[in-house]
C-alpha cells in the first residue's frame, strides 16, 4: 500500500488524484494533504480520507478548519499552515510518494523537502522545475529519488523514453493544442476577453494554466521542464501544434523512428502513471482507437505567440532568467485575470522583466526564492505602470 502526500489537494489535478486513490484502494491511501484557502474542500476531503496531516494557506483558515473538525467529532488530523505546514505534509515519515500540484512556486519548498527526505515525486507543479529545476534535479539524483512527471507532455516523453537510451535521443516533439487562439488574427489580441481566455478547447484546468495556455506560455513552461527533466539543450527540444490533444508528445530518435504516446485527454492517466511507476496498471481510461480522426500537426507561430520565444531564450540563459520568467508570468496573470491589463500585455510585461533581471545562477533554494520576490516585484511595477487608469478593463 502506497502512502500518498497530496500537495495541492483542493485543485483540479489533487481532486484527480484523490479519484485514482478512490479507484484503486488495495494500492493507495490518503497520508497527507496540503492545500491553499479552499477550507470548505479542505474539510470534506479530510472527512473522507483522514489524513494524519492536512496544511492550509494561513493561520486563520487552519484554525477555522481545526474548529470545523472538532465540531463534526473528527479526530487525529494534525491541522497545520503555510510553508512549513506543507513542508510537514510532504516529508511526513509515512509517506511513499508525493503529489506535487500546487500551483506555482508556492510549492517549491515542500517538492525540494520531499526530495531531501528521500521521497518519489509526482511532479505536476512544472514551475517549480521552472524556476529551480536545476537544483531540485541534482538533489534528486544526489538521494537516488525519481522525479516522475504528471505533467501530460513530459509524462508521455518518460513513456517514450523508456524504449531506448537517452544518448539515442535526438530530439523531442511536444504537442501544444494551440489554445484558443490557435487561428485568431493578431490585430484581435489586444481585445481579448477573461472570459475567452480561460475557454481551453480539449483540457479543464486551473485558472493560471488556462491563462498560460492561452498565450502557450504553459509550453515555454514546458520547454524548460523538459530540458531539466530529460537533461537535453533546448535546441533539442520542439513544439509541434496538435489541436486534437491526443498525442500527448512524441520522442525522436537517431535512427529516424519517432515514438509518440496517445491516450484519452485525461490527467488521471499520467497521475496513475506516476504513481504505480514502474508498474503498469489496469485501467478504464481507454482511448478509441476505431474512433481515431485526423490528426493535425503544424509548426508555432511565434509572431501570435511571443511567450514561446522568451521562454526558449530563458531556457539558453537558466537561473535567475527562467525564475523571473515564471514569476513575472504569475504577477501578469494574476493582473490579466484582475483585468487590470490586456491580454496583449502579458508577454510584453514578461519580456520586460527579463530585459531588466541581472544574469545569476543561485544554488540554493533560498537564493531562487529571492530571484523570484525581486522579479515579482519588478512585475508589480510594470502591471501598474501599465493597469488601465479607470482600474478596470473589461
Ligand atoms: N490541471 C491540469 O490539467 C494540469 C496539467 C498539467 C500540469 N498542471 C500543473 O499542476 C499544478 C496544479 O494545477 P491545477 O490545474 O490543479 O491548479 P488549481 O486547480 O488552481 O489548484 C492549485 C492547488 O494549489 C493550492 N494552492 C495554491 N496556493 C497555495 C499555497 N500558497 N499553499 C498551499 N496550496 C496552495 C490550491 O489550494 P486552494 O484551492 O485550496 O486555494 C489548489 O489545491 C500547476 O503547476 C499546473 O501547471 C496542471
Amino acid at each position: 500500500m502506497k502512502q500518498i502526500a497530496i500537495l495541492g489537494s483542493t485543485g483540479s489535478i489533487g481532486q484527480s488524484t484523490l479519484s485514482i486513490v478512490e479507484k484503486y484502494p488495495d494500492r493507495f491511501a490518503v497520508a497527507s494533504l496540503a492545500a491553499g484557502k479552499n477550507v470548505d474542500a479542505a474539510f470534506e476531503q479530510c472527512k473522507r480520507w483522514r489524513p494524519a496531516v492536512v496544511s492550509l494557506a494561513s493561520e486563520e483558515l487552519a484554525d477555522a478548519l481545526d474548529l470545523r473538525l472538532r465540531q463534526t467529532g473528527i479526530t487525529g488530523v494534525d491541522v497545520v499552515y503555510g510553508t512549513a505546514g506543507t513542508v510537514r505534509a510532504a516529508k511526513l515519515p509515512e509517506v511513499d510518494f508525493v503529489v506535487s500540484a500546487i500551483v506555482g512556486v508556492a510549492g517549491l519548498e515542500a517538492t525540494y523537502a520531499a526530495v531531501e527526505a528521500g521521497k518519489p515525486v509526482g511532479l505536476a507543479n512544472k514551475e517549480v522545475m521552472v524556476a529551480a529545476g536545476e537544483i531540485l534535479v541534482s538533489a534528486a539524483r544526489a538521494k537516488g529519488v525519481p522525479l516522475l512527471p504528471i505533467d501530460s507532455e513530459h509524462n508521455a516523453i518518460h513513456q517514450c523514453m523508456r524504449a531506448g537510451k537517452k544518448r539515442e535521443v535526438r530530439r523531442i516533439w511536444l504537442t501544444a493544442s494551440g489554445g484558443p487562439f490557435r487561428n485568431l488574427p493578431l490585430s484581435e489580441f489586444e481585445n481579448i476577453t477573461v472570459e475567452q481566455a480561460l475557454k481551453h478547447p480539449t483540457w479543464v484546468m486551473g485558472r493560471r494554466i488556462t491563462i498560460d495556455s492561452a498565450t502557450m506560455l504553459n509550453k515555454g513552461l514546458e520547454i524548460i521542464e523538459a530540458c531539466r527533466l530529460f537533461d537535453i539543450p533546448p535546441s533539442a527540444v520542439k513544439v509541434t501544434v496538435h489541436p486534437q490533444s491526443t498525442v500527448h508528445s512524441l520522442v525522436e530518435y537517431i535512427d529516424g523512428s519517432i515514438l509518440a504516446q496517445i491516450s484519452v485527454t485525461d490527467m488521471r492517466l499520467p497521475i496513475l502513471y506516476a504513481m504505480s511507476y514502474p508498474e503498469r496498471v489496469e485501467s478504464d481510461l481507454t482511448f478509441d482507437m476505431a474512433a481515431l480522426g485526423q490528426l493535425d500537426f503544424a509548426p508555432p507561430d511565434f509572431e501570435r505567440f511571443p511567450c514561446l520565444r522568451l521562454a526558449y531564450e530563458a531556457a539558453e540563459q537558466g537561473g535567475a532568467h527562467t525564475i523571473a520568467l515564471n514569476a513575472a508570468d504569475e504577477v501578469v496573470v494574476e493582473a490579466f485575470l484582475e483585468r487590470a491589463i490586456p491580454f496583449a500585455a502579458i508577454p510584453r510585461t514578461i519580456e520586460e522583466v527579463l530585459e531588466a533581471i541581472p544574469e545569476s545562477h543561485p544554488a540554493t533554494i533560498r537564493e531562487v526564492l529571492a530571484l523570484d520576490q525581486q522579479a515579482r516585484e519588478m512585475a508589480r511595477c510594470a502591471v501598474k505602470s501599465i493597469a488601465s487608469p479607470a482600474g478596470k478593463l473589461r
